[in-house]
């Protein structure tokens, strides 16, 4: 099967004033084409972090990627610039962020934040987002 995401040897430390902390401590996993895998571990254990650190959105300074690779459809995402890592920031890989009352906007309905994600990425007519946002409300059981 052909993986879609691979991390290697991923590091993502804290640097701070009483000392360091090894968040994310060298994680190699791989995610195949179709595939989905769950992480699991105690409050605290990395998940999150993770998850950033494959985003590149690891709150920076204190944290830091000290090593490793995060391999996106064969493409090192630590080694791209900032423009291309946007473009594939909510389109390529999606995050829905924990704590959904801060990271989700009340004011809007979750069929308006998904329509922004086509809006923003795709070239599409607003008929075919407005399909495309009742087809994901649908599969989701949302509005
Ligand atoms: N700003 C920071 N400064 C220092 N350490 C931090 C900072 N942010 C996160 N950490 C550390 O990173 C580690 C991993 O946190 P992370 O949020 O990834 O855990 P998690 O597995 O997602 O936990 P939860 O199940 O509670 O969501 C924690 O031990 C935490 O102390
Ligand atoms: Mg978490």
């Amino acid at each position: 099967m052909d993986n879609v995401l691979k991390t290697e040897g991923l590091k993502t430390h804290f640097f701070t004033e009483t000392g360091t902390v090894r968040a994310v401590d060298g994680v190699d996993l791989a995610v195949g084409s179709g595939e989905t895998i769950g992480l699991v571990g105690e409050s605290g254990s990395g998940k999150s972090m993770t998850a950033l650190s494959i985003m590149r959105l690891v709150p920076s300074p204190p944290g830091k990627i000290i090593s490793g690779k995060v391999l996106f459809r064969g493409r090192d995402l630590l080694a791209i610039d900032e423009s291309e890592m946007r473009k594939i920031r909510g389109d390529g890989i999606s995050m829905v962020f924990q704590e959904p009352m801060t990271s989700l906007n009340p004011v809007y309905t979750i069929g308006e934040q998904i329509s922004e994600v086509f809006r923003y990425h795709r070239d599409m007519s607003r008929g075919e987002i407005k399909e495309k946002r009742l087809l994901c409300c649908i599969i989701f059981g949302i509005r």
